[in-house]
């Protein structure tokens, strides 16, 4: 896919920027400002002095929302201020990954191509499970916006900064340190999860095109300011409403948390790294400098729940091997007393099984780690559960096992540390933070009370 969407890409543009960027009204292309990331980044372009104007560029919507309520709607639940979106500077686009010129009428790319001094392109399908394939038109997009500030006026000035993930080192060999600030030739390293390849092949196609083009390599975001919204459709939220039901946590490599940014703070990390006079790194990997142990995260999470839920006990929730947790799991779903809304989780609509969303996302997260495959495999093929586990893929509650996933990959972040207030002074998730994601959950009705079934006290599990 790099070969198919790389032809005639090359244009010299960055070798003729100066050291020094001294841009003072400043134009901005923002795609996926619908989503929670683009959200964020939208209110602060907006709020920007030195930005003249910003065109935010989305795909059309399903059920034909106006660019204006999607806006409003999401705004809204992440508890920012929606005057701003009646700002003369806000200008709606609406685009499609598929068509040439991304379906923009000719005039409207003429005026983006003659005013434009960045591109903050964020606009992806977050899909951890769909295979390589289903990400080609995200691809084939950022290829039309590469030609887009290829064929721009200040084409030398033009920033494109690129949001990619750390799930695009899903296989990176840790003996050899932490993940470098640089795009790495060989595509072994990416392999695991599609929607990490393809954030690694336009990486790639962005290292050759010779735009001034910035990857933020990115960890995991968390719910941040000002209101902890965290979207229940994303694994974590998911994983901690399967926990209430199941009463306890799978332990995945010491419960996923090491490296996790609150949402506030990327966005203003990337922003410091978009506006900084610096003439940008090809690479910057933004990753939390100051890590605590993730099961310090869960405790705080379960004191928060036991404040604001009413769990039993802050020692509920104990950190089981994943294996056990998806034995557990598949018993409880067939337990023939258990409620309908026990079994599904409601992710606005359409509802889901749990037990068809937590045990395909345990095995994509440790899909690298051999050990932690063979356990999974065994216990997941087992028809019927037996009243206690029979093979040795189950360890003891007293003494989880954990298993590594790429969240716990270390990125080598200098760049970011360098170009990027936000992170150096960045620190690490507290309860204050975590009482929020709570807050939030409870607030949009992800979990309550109900949700505690099996983390009370001589639960049959
Ligand atoms: N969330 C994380 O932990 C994390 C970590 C590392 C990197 N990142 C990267 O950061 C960026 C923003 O993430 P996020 O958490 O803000 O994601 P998000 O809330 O899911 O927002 C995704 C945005 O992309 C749009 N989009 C989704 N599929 C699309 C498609 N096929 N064609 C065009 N637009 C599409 C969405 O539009 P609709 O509103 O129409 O759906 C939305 O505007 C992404 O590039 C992601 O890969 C995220």
């Amino acid at each position: 896919m790099i070969a198919r969407y790389s032809p005639g890409i090359y244009y010299n543009t960055a070798h003729n920027v100066s050291h020094l960027r001294l841009v003072e009204n400043e134009v901005v292309l923002l795609t996926g400002s619908t989503g929670n990331l683009g959200a964020q980044l939208l209110l602060s372009l907006l709020s920007m002095r030195t930005v003249k104007r910003v065109y935010v560029l989305n795909r059309p919507h399903l059920r034909n929302l106006s660019m204006m309520d999607r806006h409003q709607a999401r705004f809204k639940e992440k508890g920012l201020d929606t005057s701003i979106l009646y700002s003369p500077k806000l200008v709606f686009l609406e685009g499609r990954n598929s068509l040439p010129g991304l379906g923009l009428a000719a005039d409207a790319i003429k005026e983006l191509q003659g005013e434009l001094t960045m591109v903050v392109h964020t606009a992806w399908n977050l899909n951890l499970w769909a295979p390589l394939s289903k990400f080609e038109s995200n691809i084939k997009g950022t290829r039309t916006l590469i030609d887009i500030v290829q064929g721009s006026e200040h084409r030398a000035d033009v920033r494109f900064l690129f949001t990619s993930t750390i799930s695009a080192c899903f296989s990176w060999d840790r003996a050899r340190g932490p993940y470098p600030e640089e795009v790495i030739k060989d595509a072994k390293y990416a392999v695991g999860l599609g929607y990490g390849e393809s954030k690694y092949i336009t990486e790639r196609i962005l290292a050759q095109s010779g735009i001034n083009a910035t990857i933020l390599r990115c960890g995991q975001f968390s719910g941040g300011e000002p209101n902890g919204a965290w979207p229940v459709w994303e694994w974590f939220p998911i994983l901690l409403r399967s926990a209430l039901q199941v009463g306890s946590f799978p332990n995945i490599d010491h419960c996923y948390t090491q490296y996790w940014v609150p949402m506030d703070a990327v966005s203003n990390t990337i922003l410091d790294i978009a506006f900084s006079k610096e003439k940008l790194p090809l690479v910057v990997n933004v990753q939390q400098p100051h890590t605590i142990r993730g099961e310090q995260v869960i405790q705080m999470l379960r004191n928060a729940l036991v404040e604001k839920v009413g769990l039993p006990s802050p020692d509920s929730l104990p950190l089981i091997h994943p294996g056990e947790w998806i034995w557990k799991l598949r018993r409880m779903m067939q337990d023939d007393r258990l409620s309908p809304e026990s079994r599904e989780i409601v992710v606005s609509r359409p509802r889901f099984d749990l037990a068809a969303v937590c045990i395909p996302l345990i095995r994509t997260m440790l899909c690298h780690s051999q050990e932690a495959m063979i356990n999974i495999s065994i216990s997941y093929r087992i028809p019927q559960a037996p009243d206690t586990p029979s093979t040795d893929d189950h360890s003891s509650t007293s003494k989880p096992r954990t298993t590594q996933t790429v969240l716990s990959l270390e990125l080598d972040s200098s760049n970011a540390k360098r170009l990027s207030s936000t992170i150096r002074e960045l620190k690490p998730i507290d309860e204050t933070m975590v009482n929020k994601w709570v807050e939030y959950w409870v607030r949009v009705g992800f979990i309550e009370r109900r949700s505690l079934a099996a983390s009370r006290p001589h639960s049959r599990l």
